[in-house]
């Protein structure tokens, strides 16, 4: 069996970081592109380099060609703009169209069999306009946020109760935007209910700052937005592709008529395995989740509207 091509769009702090992670987890051979000359190649020559102190086997290789992501079973694109403070993922939209286009469009021509997670903000219209780009089936086009922002959930409720948070379970829906659902109900400690083991003032808060956590970074960082958290999250969903785990992850996935959402990519649970997003998986919300799922759909609607305005 030969190894799988992982292709990493946009070299960055996101790209670096899915570059690496592919690596120590051997999911299969990298290559980082960027448009900037040398910098992906010395990324690329330093992971390299790192292999025999990390047991790493595959190679990692740096590239400014498009043509380098040949042959490529998965394709994660992180390329774009990331916020400065005080901006919205939102207020991205016109620099990031100019930059994963080009993108998607490489995709198409160089890898037109590939997997694609797409990790550029707004994350849930960078998917859209990656899918119509690339005109591929929608069940290989998807993007990475739910696996982050329920993974930042389980980090403050493992926080909140000085526990370990491998045994938190919970689970973020909706866009990759500020009005994100966490779903509280949904959430347990090993089994159990989130809501038997904290106050409900305090839930509140903890849903507060999921929902706001990329902004929080961003206002500590101040020159660019969270990687570690983010690439470490889209390998969880390119392993489970590559390695066809079938793992129920959130994910911004293309929906019909699933949760009513009509035709848009949205934040949802699925199964992702060798074909991409296999199945998407519906879950029952009550009124107050339904309430919040709609006008999380509201706000992404909002901003592909916006998008296909510009021609898109
Ligand atoms: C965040 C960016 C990556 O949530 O969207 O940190």
């Amino acid at each position: 069996m030969s190894r799988k091509k992982i292709a990493v769009i946009g070299g960055g702090n996101v790209g670096q970081t899915c570059a690496h992670v592919c690596a120590i987890k051997n999911l299969g051979d990298v290559v980082l592109t960027d448009i900037v000359e040398g910098m992906p190649q010395g990324k690329a020559l330093d992971l390299m380099e790192s292999r025999s102190i990390s047991g790493i086997d595959v190679d990692i290789q740096g590239t400014t060609k498009f043509e380098d992501i040949a042959g490529s079973d998965l394709v994660i694109i992180t390329a774009g703009m990331a916020r400065k403070p005080g901006m919205s993922r939102e207020d991205l939209l016109d620099a990031n169209i100019k930059i994963v286009k080009p993108c998607a469009e490489a995709v198409k021509k160089f890898a037109p069999n590939s997997i694609v997670i797409v990790v550029s903000n707004p994350l849930d219209s960078m998917v859209y306009l990656t899918a119509q780009v690339t005109g591929f089936p929608k069940n290989r086009v998807l993007g990475s946020a739910g696996v982050l922002d329920s993974a930042r959930f389980a980090c403050f409720v493992a926080m909140e109760l000085k526990v370990s948070p491998r045994d938190v379970q919970a689970l973020v829906l909706g866009g990759h935007g500020d009005d994100m659902v966490p779903l509280v109900r949904r959430t347990q400690v090993n089994g159990v209910p989130v809501e038997n083991l904290i106050p409900k003032d305090r839930l509140a808060a903890l849903v507060d700052r999921t929902r706001k956590a990329g902004g929080e970074i961003v206002a500590l960082l101040k020159t660019g937005s969270a990687y570690f958290s983010p690439g470490t999250a889209t390998v969880a969903m390119a392993e489970s592709i590559l390695n066809d785990q079938k793992r129920i992850m959130a994910a911004s996935v293309w929906c019909e008529k699933e949760y009513g959402i009509g035709g848009y990519f949205m934040g949802v649970p699925a199964i992702l395995g060798a074909q991409g997003v296999e199945k998407v998986v519906e879950i029952e919300l009550v009124a107050e989740e339904k309430a919040a799922f709609q006008k999380s759909l509201d706000s992404v609607k909002k901003t592909v509207q916006e998008m296909k305005g510009k021609g898109f």
